[in-house]
């Protein structure tokens, strides 16, 4: 099993279109993707959300790019040095995952956008991931020109002048584009770093509040153990601030429903941190940077399934308000993602919306709408705090369209 010498500081998505190779690239960037991480975390986190730490070298007094490497020794022998760990979200490119690489897309840093040369570009999810990336405000992207090796000269360089003429007007429109094969290995120095120039680690106050985006949560013990040797429930996501610590009190919001006397009522839930992993091992703290397991006291039932996906967690006290109706302002975009011809209309009062929030994603009923404004009552409250982004989803035939978005009120 490769364990990873440091743990990961920063998060970097891989978003595109489906099949364009965005595990595999991954796999190229990583060495080994399956064997990082203990069973607990494999059967966790990467299910949804997949994940893959990498560890970023050099290879001392080789020139650029030849001398980036995810090995730990060159060709004779010799210890490469260590650059840094990063920490991979692979988002799912099939279209009616879009909800999962929105909530992804809340603890990225950065992203490498994977473009087929094979394909006209853009295609859809390509398209609907770069808007995505855009309003949510993920401003150092790297583009992959993946499968070059699939094509001949004439294709690839048609291709390349696509991928520009699409990025052009878009936050991603000074991004490098590296041309790769990550099957085939080819590049893969270069991608490294392009990634180091592009995507530097944000710098992090290590006095703030902890804060942690829970993307999944789920129960670790073997159908038929006994009470006595029950683990705690067990969430996964990534610390966005602050640090947690073992042994650390631990609030989650909006915690869970409670029926009392036929009225129902969210309630925080409260426990401790027992057990931490990130980069593959058991740690004593862990920092932003990478995705996290964190076992709690929580009595597995509660944690089951996901049923606390979405959820924040911090320090007792230290988090924003749960909310169950909210008011935020309204930028639509100006055509719906996807949909050739189809502009956006304007929100309505009454229509639903899916509305993406930090790893949270919820439907909401506009109980108002303004040119501008829409207030929203939630089926199921969020736990945000003012100036969060909301990604706004309508209905749009069969499924979920990104026509917008918020920023809370
Ligand atoms: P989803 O996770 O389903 O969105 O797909 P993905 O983008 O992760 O694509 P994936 O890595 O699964 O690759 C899809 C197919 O393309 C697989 O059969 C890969 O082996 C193949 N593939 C990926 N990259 C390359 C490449 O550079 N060259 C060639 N020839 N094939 C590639």
């Amino acid at each position: 099993v490769t364990q990873n010498p440091q743990q990961p500081e920063v998060n970097i998505g891989l978003v595109g279109h489906v099949d364009h190779g965005k595990t595999t690239l991954v796999q190229a960037l990583s060495g080994s993707w399956t064997d990082q991480h203990s069973e607990e975390m494999k059967r966790g986190i990467s299910i949804r959300l997949g994940y893959a730490d990498a560890t970023f070298r050099r290879i001392p007094g080789a020139d650029e790019p030849e001398c980036y490497t995810v090995e730990e020794t060159d060709e004779e022998g010799n210890e490469t040095e260590i650059l840094r760990t990063v920490s991979f979200v692979d988002a799912p490119g099939h279209e009616t995952l879009m909800a999962t690489m929105l909530s992804g897309a809340a603890i990225m840093d950065g992203a490498v956008l994977v473009v087929s040369a094979t394909e006209d570009v853009p295609q859809a999810q390509t398209e609907e991931h770069l808007m995505a990336l855009d309003i949510i405000g993920i401003e150092n992207i790297v583009i992959a020109q993946n499968k070059v090796d699939l094509v001949d000269r004439d294709r690839a360089v048609e291709n390349y002048e696509q991928i520009q003429e699409f990025v052009k007007g878009t936050v991603a429109e000074d991004a490098p584009i590296v041309p790769t094969s990550a099957q085939q290995g080819v590049n893969v120095d270069l991608l490294i770093q392009t990634i180091e120039e592009e995507i530097p680690t944000p710098e992090r106050d290590e006095g703030e509040d902890a804060r942690m985006f829970t993307a999944r949560s789920f129960d670790i013990n073997r159908p038929g153990t006994t009470w006595e040797d029950l683990s705690g429930g067990v969430i996964g996501g990534s610390v966005v601030d602050g640090k947690l610590s073992d042994g650390d009190e631990l609030e989650l919001r909006p915690g869970r429903e409670v029926d009392e006397g036929g009225q129902t009522e969210w309630r925080p839930i409260t426990t401790e941190i027992r057990s931490l992993q990130a980069g593959g091992q058991t740690v004593d703290e862990v920092r932003p940077g990478g995705l996290c397991g964190v076992g709690t006291g929580l009595d597995p039932s509660l944690t089951k399934g996901d049923a606390l996906a979405g959820q924040v967690a911090g320090e007792p006290g230290t988090l924003p308000p749960t909310r169950e109706e909210f008011t935020m302002d309204v930028e639509l975009l100006d055509r719906v993602v996807g949909e050739d011809e189809d502009s956006v209309e304007e929100i309505s009062t009454g229509e639903p919306l899916m509305l993406t929030v930090g790893t949270a994603t919820t439907v909401g009923a506009v109980t108002s709408a303004r040119s501008g404004e829409a207030e929203v009552s939630l089926k199921r409250p969020v736990c945000a705090q003012e100036g969060a982004k909301i990604a706004i989803n309508r209905r749009v035939g069969a499924r979920w369209r990104l026509i917008g978005i918020g920023t809370l009120k």
